[in-house]
């Protein structure tokens, strides 16, 4: 979310702690696993395509999607991970990605724009080693361009994941077109990001920012569309995370397992759908109020809670409160949870586990 540019981090809470005692970290070492970069370049291409330029407060200011595109540099990135108290970033880009680019036969291509990006993210990495980690940003919808970049990014940048959206011009997560990309992702038991875009389906169209209600049902959506096709329960090894506490799925996911049993759209076990829903991981990125938090804990409780959590600074401070988290929940939610999903980061910073 363009608002929350280097200011929001993702907080886990998982299930089994991959921190043995002993480790070498305390409970608030923090890992962010939502944090955007907006390269000038990057700025540049988006402004080029049209994207409009309104003033502000008399400063000259971007909007993507109706909402504010964050001024960014690499060095202010940092001091705000250090006033947050975030040890660890993996960065990534928001929406709108490059599919904006997508079908382009002159100038930038989005493949061009994708490995652009990639290479600038993995500078960034370079420059901060034990700070950033990156997730690779595809050219969907072209799958063989995606699959090529996964390889690189993963494989030769070293990337920590694999960034997508929950659409791309209309192709949803879910699509069996999108089935080669997940064989792919799955045999790596890849970690991948999904941040919501602007949605690629008829619906509303009342000319609100899209971020305030749009992506947090863009986010229910796909993962609505992948329950439903099969595509998720076919893919189970990609670990998934979904920012905003998972958008509007907490809420609603009963209502969803409960529609799916029927006969007519499959009739789908109510219990393994909830347990395919808990299965993800979301962070609390502007998810971090009381009633977000016990939806979270409450849908994830028990004794498998898969909540990644990530927050701004003014939550910050309230989510232990507000969760009514232990202090061993903190920890997973702080590192533990993103250790269990970007096993290479535990490695490269030399954390126990
Ligand atoms: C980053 O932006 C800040 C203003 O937010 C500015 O003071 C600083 O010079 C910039 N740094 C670089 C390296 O551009
Ligand atoms: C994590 O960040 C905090 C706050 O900046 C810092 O005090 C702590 O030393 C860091 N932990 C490690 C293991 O680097
Ligand atoms: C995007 O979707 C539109 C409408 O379905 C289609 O005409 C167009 O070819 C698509 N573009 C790309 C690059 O897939
Ligand atoms: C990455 O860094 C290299 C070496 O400093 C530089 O030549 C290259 O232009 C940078 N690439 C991007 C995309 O920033
Ligand atoms: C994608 O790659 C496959 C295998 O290399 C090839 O058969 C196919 O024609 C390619 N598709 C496109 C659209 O380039
Ligand atoms: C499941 O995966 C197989 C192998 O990749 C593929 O052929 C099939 O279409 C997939 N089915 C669904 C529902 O995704
Ligand atoms: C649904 O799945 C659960 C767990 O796998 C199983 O115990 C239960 O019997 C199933 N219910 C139905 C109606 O098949
Ligand atoms: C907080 O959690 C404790 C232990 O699980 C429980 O006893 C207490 O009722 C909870 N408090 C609130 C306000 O939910």
């Amino acid at each position: 979310m363009p608002s929350l540019l280097a200011s929001s981090f993702i907080l886990l809470l998982a299930a089994t702690s991959t921190i043995a005692s002993g480790s070498l970290v305390d409970e608030s070492f923090k890992i962010d696993v939502h944090s955007h970069v907006v390269p000038d370049f990057y700025r540049e291409a988006l402004i080029e395509a049209g994207y409009p330029v309104k003033t502000i407060g008399g400063e000259p200011t971007l909007f993507t999607d109706g909402f504010p595109v964050s001024v960014w540099n690499l060095t202010d990135h940092i001091a705000a991970m250090d006033t947050m108290g975030v040890n660890y970033s993996t960065i990534s880009v928001s929406a709108p990605g490059v599919n904006f680019l997508a079908g382009k036969n002159h100038g930038l291509s989005a493949i061009a724009l994708a490995t652009k990006l990639n290479l600038a993210m993995y500078n960034y990495t370079q420059a901060y080693p034990t700070r950033l980690g990156a997730m690779c940003i595809l050219p969907l919808p072209d799958i063989n361009a995606t699959l090529a970049e996964i390889i690189f990014c993963l494989d030769i940048l070293k990337f920590d994941g694999v960034g997508m959206y929950t659409n791309a011009n209309g192709t949803y997560l879910g699509d069996s077109a999108l089935d080669p990309v997940f064989a792919l992702l799955n045999a790596r038991s890849a970690t991948v990001f999904v941040h919501p875009v602007k949605p690629g389906c008829a619906g509303a169209d009342l000319g609100h920012p899209d971020p305030m209600t749009e992506y947090p049902f863009e986010s229910m959506r796909a993962m609505e569309n992948m329950l439903l096709t099969g595509q998720r329960a076919n893919y189970s090894q990609v670990n998934m995370i979904f920012p905003h506490g998972g958008g509007a799925m907490p809420y609603l996911a009963t209502r969803i397992a409960g529609m799916a049993s029927l006969s007519f759209l499959g009739s789908l076990n109510v219990t393994a759908t909830l347990a395919q829903f808990k299965g993800y991981l979301f962070d609390t990125a502007s998810a971090t109020t009381l009633i977000q938090l016990l939806a979270m804990k409450e849908f994830f409780g028990g004794t498998n809670p898969y909540v990644p959590l990530a927050q701004a600074k003014p939550g910050l401070a309230a989510i232990q409160a507000n969760g009514n988290f232990t202090s061993a929940e903190m920890a997973q939610i702080n590192h533990e949870n993103a250790l269990s999903v970007f096993p290479g980061v535990a490695k490269k910073l030399g954390l126990a586990i």
